[in-house]
């Protein structure tokens, strides 16, 4: 055995992205399968710490409209889950979780979290994602914790092979408090 831990059963816990995780964020940073829809990475580094600097600062942002979560489970930084307050009582989520722990529910955990972050924590109204079309994990994220298909934006971002365009998905408030 390896001993890795029954992840499905492993709780996840959201905690503020802090200098130190640098290393963690840096193992899936500087792959191409965890950017390959992203208009980032492979990144160096530096591009790394900049990341996370930035996400560091903008807890000490005031107003603070930028949330960067570390994604925990069994102890280990695994992923980042990104809450953002967009005005008009509106919140954009985007996740990430390391290719190695893919396929284990941790991204749907996350994402859950972020919903409860949005509606309870800032009484928002409408949380939404986008996803690239070919992003089919993604997608099924924001299926599974009860996101609406809105439509396709075309050539929203310039990624290595060009423009994509991104799905957009979003949940009311009523439909989370009402909702499974
Ligand atoms: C998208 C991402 C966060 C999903 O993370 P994860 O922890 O593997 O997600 P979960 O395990 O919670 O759920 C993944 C779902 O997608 C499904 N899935 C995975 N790969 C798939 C594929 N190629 N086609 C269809 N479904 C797929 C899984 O089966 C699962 O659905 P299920 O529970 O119905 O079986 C992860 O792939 C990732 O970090 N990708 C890179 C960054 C990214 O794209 N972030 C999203 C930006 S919009």
């Amino acid at each position: 055995m390896s001993g890795r831990p029954d992840w499905p059963s492993v709780p996840v816990r959201l905690r503020p992205l802090a200098i130190g995780d640098v290393d963690a964020v840096h193992e899936w940073a500087q792959r191409e399968d965890a950017c390959r829809y992203q208009p980032w990475g492979p990144n160096t580094l530096e591009q790394t710490r900049e990341f996370v600097r930035d996400a560091v600062h903008s807890w000490k942002s005031r107003p603070q409209h930028r949330f960067v979560y570390a994604v925990v489970a069994d102890s280990r930084v695994v992923g980042t889950a990104e809450l953002r307050l967009r005005g008009n009582d509106q919140g954009e989520i985007a996740y990430l979780v390391h290719p190695d722990y893919w396929g284990r529910g941790l991204a749907t955990a996350a994402a859950r979290q972020l919903l409860v972050a949005g509606f309870v924590g800032h009484s928002l109204h409408r949380i939404f994602a986008t996803c690239d079309p070919r992003n089919n994990a993604s997608r099924r994220v924001l299926e599974k914790i009860g996101m609406a298909y809105e439509g396709r934006m075309r050539e929203t971002i310039r990624i290595r092979d060009g423009w994509r365009d991104s799905d957009l998905y979003a949940i009311l408030c009523h439909e989370m408090t009402g909702g499974t």
